[in-house]
């Protein structure tokens, strides 16, 4: 096979299950080398294997996205297996657990921002500098969510780490164009996967002391609601199957569920509207006319 991915190389972050393993296995079937890394390390061994017994060509890595010094190991193991790293998909994510906002511990909020968005950062920093090395060029793929794309109530972490994740892609999308590197940000709403399980992975240093534990009765309405929303979505091979056609056609934005386009119109409406208001203030509706500053 030869195309754009074949002979090059994917390093997946969470790649033992759901979304990770679907991409895992729709970019190998484009001929791409797969270094997959997750924290799980049963269920890592065993979907390395099931692809391995498909005939793609992958390696595994014990990998949790919170630890930079791992990310590092990654990339030095994927370099030796297959000489250069093309492509960094920053897929591991936990959905945090759904509450109030008196009711979500510090250490849950710190959790969903590790992983969720330092584990991102991380992915960039080690792979980055290995994508431009050989001159290439490649991809960073970020999955954020549509809940990056708007806020809702009882998930506040969740939706702020994933806000991140696209501006983070926006940046970084202009920041490496002239390198012939294409970043880009899946956001999809829901997809059958054990993302509100998250918890089975959740490692020690975030563990919250009994005392200070949310009473779980408190949390179940919305745990509930997480997975009933969850069972209802589309199959991780759908979205991994629409991921590799976004990225031949170069978008940044990568949506999989094109009915939540009214969500997102609606919140631009606003955030437009709210400039027409500062237009007609008198405090500063003089600025109307001055230059935009950039850098
Ligand atoms: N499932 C959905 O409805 C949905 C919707 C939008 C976005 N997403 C995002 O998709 C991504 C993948 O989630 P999923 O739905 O496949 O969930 P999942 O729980 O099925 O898979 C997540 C994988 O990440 C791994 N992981 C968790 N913490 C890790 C860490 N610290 N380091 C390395 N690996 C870790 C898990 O072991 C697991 O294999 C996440 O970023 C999630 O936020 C999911």
């Amino acid at each position: 096979m030869s195309n754009e991915f074949s002979g090059k190389t994917a390093i997946i972050s969470g790649a033992a299950g759901g979304i990770g393993l679907a991409l895992a296995e729709a970019l190998a079937q484009q001929g791409m080398n797969i270094v997959m890394g997750d924290i799980d390390a049963a269920a890592l061994a065993e979907s390395g294997d099931a692809l391995r017994a498909k005939g793609y060509k992958v390696l595994t890595c014990a990998l949790d996205v919170t630890n930079y010094a791992q990310w590092e190991d990654v990339v030095s193991s994927a370099t030796a297996e297959f000489g250069k790293v093309h492509m960094v998909v920053n897929n591991a994510g936990v959905g945090g657990t759904p509450g109030k906002i008196e009711d979500t511990e510090h250490e849950t909020w710190q959790w969903v921002m590790d992983v969720n968005v330092m584990g991102v950062l991380y992915g960039a920093q080690a792979c980055v500098p290995a994508i431009k090395a050989h001159g290439e060029g490649g991809w960073v793929l970020n999955v954020a969510s549509m809940a990056g794309m708007m806020g809702m109530p009882y998930a506040g972490a969740y939706c702020a780490s994933k806000a991140a994740v696209v501006s983070m892609t926006e940046s970084w999308f202009a920041e490496l164009q002239p390198h012939n590197i294409h970043a880009s940000v899946l956001c999809p709403a829901f997809v059958k996967t054990r993302i509100h399980e998250s918890y089975r992975n959740r490692q020690q240093k975030y563990a919250v002391a009994a005392e200070k534990r949310i009473d779980k009765e408190k949390l179940q309405a919305g745990a509930k609601a997480a997975s009933m929303a969850v069972e209802s979505g589309i199959p991780a091979s759908m979205l991994a199957e629409r991921v590799v056609e976004a990225l031949v056609s170069k978008q940044m934005y990568i949506y999989t569920h094109p009915n939540y386009r009214k969500v997102t119109a609606g919140r631009f409406k606003a955030i437009d509207k709210a400039f027409v208001d500062s237009e007609q203030s008198p405090t500063v509706g003089h600025l109307i006319n001055d230059d935009i500053v950039t850098f």
